[in-house]
């Protein structure tokens, strides 16, 4: 199952995220769970896939600032132990769905993907060839309204 993170699961989740990302994205992985527990006006929400109590993939969603309409999705991660397994599409689209309940109207999606991660996004639906700051291609796609939070993988 497929659920919003809760207070309770702060430190655990930071653990998780320097197990895939790497020590170097602590400080930054700690401070976007605790923007998660605030007031911040684009709060990032976390969604967390356990297996035998033990996370095992997550995603943030967060509705853009500046911008109308626009949501990002980051910290795409699956536990090394478990690639392949699909978590990684299932986390996606859960992200997709939870932004597809939010929304009122015809929205965008976006994300920065790793040059090698781009092909597992195409298979999702994203699209761009825009880079970022950093070279990484920043990558799009449509999601509309769907109170069900039940969307097709293909805009
Ligand atoms: C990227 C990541 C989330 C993929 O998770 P995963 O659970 O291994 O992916 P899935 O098993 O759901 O893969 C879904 C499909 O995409 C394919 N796929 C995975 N990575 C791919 C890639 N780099 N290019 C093309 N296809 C890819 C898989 O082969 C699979 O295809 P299939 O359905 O035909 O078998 C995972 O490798 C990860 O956590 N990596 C480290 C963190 C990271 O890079 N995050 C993303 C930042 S861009």
């Amino acid at each position: 199952m497929i659920s919003e993170a809760v207070l309770e699961e702060k430190a655990e989740l930071e653990d998780f995220l320097v197990v895939v990302f790497g020590e170097d994205y602590r400080v930054m992985a700690r401070q976007h769970i605790a923007e998660m527990f605030s007031n911040a006006l684009s709060r990032p929400i976390f969604l967390l896939k356990r297996q035998e109590s033990r996370i095992m993939a997550s995603v943030a969603i967060s509705e853009a600032l500046f911008t109308t309409h626009t949501w990002g999705i980051g910290w795409v991660a699956v536990h090394p132990e478990q690639r392949g397994n699909g978590l990684g599409q299932e986390i996606v689209k859960a992200a997709l769905e939870a932004i597809a309940v939010r929304v009122k109207v015809p929205s965008t999606a976006i994300l920065s993907a790793y040059p090698e991660g781009a092909g597992f996004y195409n298979r999702l639906g994203f699209a761009g060839a825009t880079m970022d700051h950093a070279g990484n291609p920043f990558l799009s796609r449509k999601v509309c309204p769907n109170a069900s939070g039940v969307i097709p993988i293909r805009a």
